[in-house]
């Protein structure tokens, strides 16, 4: 890791392959969590005895068993989180019982960077609002650093008893007691077991929040009306939360600074996560971020969007028709390549500083090709004389999907690379020159095939409660709350709705102008007018979620079907798996359209019982999109419909994401999802997983 934080400091891209690949060749343990499926019944210390008695057939002792397992789950899921090394979480991904084991990740609060949106107001949603009783009697868990009980925000003074199916506690500590607990902060728990001990050092061992950062969310989801709150006299006005009637438990899973590995893990959330679903939790919470997970931490090239797709080769030999083996060279310095084996291996170098430096290193120590992540643009020319060998450019998302498959193939096999001579792309058929579109999110590295963000809810400048005061807070994790909060009021009208549902109608019912019909604008440089990958659906419309007409609900059995772990490849848990655009979700995203392809989707009608519904597509460009049938009737035997969505590429294009929509109208209901598709002719990497 000595050589991980030396290369953090050089480029943020390394982080990444750090991170992918430390896994790789450590020896020391790390944290996994281990998933056995559906909750398996019987008592609490039977299941927990079945983990250990699992766990200490592959350790061999019962004092490593008790000295690996950091927490149990028993509520939500079965499965454990235990210290681990590669080896050890290898062989108990060959157990029957083991469905997934992935490594848990580290998760950071949302900064308070500006959001994305300009010119957007809290609409206040005050049908809504009287409607769902201000989310009375729902209960919203916030996962985040802990809670301020003094504030204003949490006076529980007229409500009343709490809930009867409530089933949570409230866990004293330091400096909280068990009064802390009221009618309004019903409960409380905190997670510590696998945090850093120096996290816990500048915090309250307790639910009690030092950071401030959950006190801020819990406030905005849920605070009570509070007159005359302000900071220093600005924003005077009253400050509530978006159900502010709603019952709020707390577990505190992020500790001290909120950020880095140290302050919060997946393990830890997840031991949050199982004991609310045991609480009987309604809503759940989060303003994190995974770091790794998410190109969060590669942050110089998180907002361009530019993808090398494209196939830049030169090598007259042609070292390219076969497979050789892959091998990572990280920075590519003569240094780092020094002690390595990479003689007739294909490189992967993400290199900071130049091409020809990487190239020369690569030859020097015998590569018989390079893959060289792209970092500054205009070195195209620079591959016209590769010194014989194969050598290829691609963007930092490609660079990614080669480090994941590394990480993958390793495990099994070894990973190999072929670079294929190069073909000539011509004008037409390439997107030039590449505008650089900033956006701060989408598309999903990971699962390209489901649009990212999923909506866009009011973030900035947004006063609420830091201990005993109020500040302004602007960033993503101001706006989560307020989802939480319209969700905690849509449950209350709707308590039967799944979270699919619940998902759908606020996606489908989103805008995409603001009031004036104008459209929205995402900040950066160039502003621009914003597309899914900035604001998913659209803008959050709460009072329209309350009566979405259709919804595109997803059984939760479904997601299975979808993806994949990297452990372990079974009937549950398959890597080979039906890709993400054929999920029943509010959005269609098509990353790689050659042929036309064709998706189906499920609506349900939860509006009147007779209805009759039209398709209106605005197609993306170079796209055409034709829906079988365009019309759909419901009446009150027939509620449900399903329908064909299918999308032809109208140009060969080795093209960047262009965007649609599908929208299904009757009367005054329109329903709306967002539709992103990329057409491309190459793929950048071989695809022999
Ligand atoms: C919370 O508990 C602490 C410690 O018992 C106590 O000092 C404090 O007054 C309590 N706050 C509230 C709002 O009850
Ligand atoms: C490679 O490492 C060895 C041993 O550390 C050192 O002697 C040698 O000079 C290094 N070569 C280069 C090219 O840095
Ligand atoms: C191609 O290979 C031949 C023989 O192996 C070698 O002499 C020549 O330099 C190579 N050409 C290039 C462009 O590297
Ligand atoms: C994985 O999924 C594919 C496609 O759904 C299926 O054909 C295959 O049998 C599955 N493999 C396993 C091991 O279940
Ligand atoms: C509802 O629609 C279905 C399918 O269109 C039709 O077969 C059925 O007769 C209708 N039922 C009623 C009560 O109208």
């Amino acid at each position: 890791m000595a050589l991980c934080s030396s290369m953090r400091a050089h480029l943020a891209l390394l982080l990444c392959f750090c991170l992918l690949l430390s896994g790789v060749n450590g020896r020391s343990r790390k944290l996994y969590i281990v998933y056995l499926g559906d909750v398996k019944h019987g008592h609490p210390n039977d299941v927990i005895a079945s983990h250990h008695d699992m766990l200490t057939t592959v350790l061999g002792s019962k004092e490593e068993t008790l000295d690996s397992i950091i927490h149990n789950y028993k509520h939500g899921f079965s499965g454990f989180a235990a210290m681990l090394t590669e080896d050890q979480a290898k062989q108990l991904a060959e157990l029957t019982e083991v469905i997934s084991i992935e490594p848990s990740r580290s998760y950071t609060t949302m900064t308070t960077r500006s959001w994305d949106f300009l010119g957007l107001n809290h609409q206040t949603p005050s049908e809504l609002l009287q409607r769902s009783n201000y989310g009375e009697d729902v209960i919203i868990g916030v996962i985040d650093t802990g809670i301020w009980p003094e504030s204003r925000s949490f006076s529980d003074e007229g409500y009343g008893p709490v809930p009867s199916r409530w089933k949570g506690v409230c866990q004293v500590g330091e400096g909280w007691g068990s009064n802390n607990c009221s009618r309004k902060i019903i409960g409380a728990r905190f997670y510590s077991a696998g945090v850093a001990e120096e996290e816990l050092k500048i915090d309250y061992l307790s639910p009690r929040d030092a950071n401030g950062h959950g006190t801020h969310t819990a406030s905005t989801a849920a605070g009570s009306v509070v007159d005359a709150a302000s900071f220093h006299g600005l924003g005077a006005g009253a400050a509530r939360g978006g159900a502010p009637r709603a019952r709020i438990a707390v577990y505190k899973a992020v500790w001290g600074s909120g950020r880095g590995a140290g302050a919060a893990n997946t393990a830890t959330l997840l031991a949050a996560i199982d004991d609310a679903i045991h609480d009987g939790v309604d809503v759940l919470s989060l303003s994190l971020a995974s770091e790794e997970n998410s190109l969060v931490p590669c942050t110089p090239f998180r907002r361009d969007r530019r993808r090398g797709q494209s196939l830049y080769y030169y090598g007259k030999n042609s070292t390219g028709s076969s497979f050789k083996p892959l091998a990572f060279g990280g920075l590519c310095t003569a240094d780092s390549l020094n002690g390595t084996n990479v003689r007739g291996q294909v490189v992967l170098c993400a290199s900071a500083d130049s091409f020809p430096v990487a190239l020369e290193n690569v030859l020097n120590a015998g590569g018989s090709g390079l893959i060289f992540a792209e970092y500054t643009k205009h070195i195209i020319d620079a591959t016209g004389d590769c010194g014989g060998i194969a050598c290829v450019l691609v963007d930092l998302t490609t660079a990614l999907q080669i480090g994941k498959y590394m990480v993958d193939a390793s495990l099994s096999s070894s990973p190999v690379a072929m670079i294929e001579p190069a073909r000539t792309i011509t004008g037409k058929e390439t997107l030039a020159p590449t505008i650089a579109a900033f956006s701060s999110r989408g598309p999903s590295i990971q699962y390209p095939e489901v649009i990212k963000p999923d909506i866009a809810a009011p973030g900035a400048s947004i006063l609420a409660a830091m201990k005993d005061a109020y500040i302004f807070g602007s960033g993503t994790s101001m706006a989560t709350p307020h989802v939480s909060g319209i969700v905690a009021l849509l449950k209350a009208l709707h308590p039967n709705w799944s979270p699919a549902a619940l998902k759908s109608a606020i996606m489908t019912t989103a805008s995409v102008t603001d009031e004036r019909d104008m459209p929205i604008l995402a900040q950066g440089l160039p502003r621009k007018i914003a597309d899914p990958f900035d604001y998913g659906a659209g803008h959050i419309n709460p009072n329209r979620a309350a009566d979405p007409g259709l919804i595109y609900d997803i059984d939760p059995n479904d997601y299975n079907k979808f993806f994949g772990c990297s452990f372990k490849k079974s009937v549950r848990c398959n890597a080979t798996m039906l890709p993400g655009y054929h999920l029943n979700l509010p959005s269609i995203s098509i990353p790689d359209l050659r042929q036309p392809i064709t998706v189906s989707r499920t609506v349900t009608n939860v509006g009147e019982a007779d209805a009759v519904y039209h398709a209106a597509i605005e197609s993306p460009a170079g796209v055409k999109i034709d829906i079988e049938p365009s019309v759909l009737a419901f009446n009150a035997t027939n509620k449900v419909n399903t329908f064909q969505v299918k999308l032809s590429p109208l140009w060969r294009l080795q093209g960047d994401y262009t965007f649609g929509s599908l929208t299904w109208y009757s009367g005054q209901k329109t329903v709306r999802i967002p539709i992103a598709v990329r057409m491309t002719i190459y793929d950048s990497y071989a695809d022999v997983a």
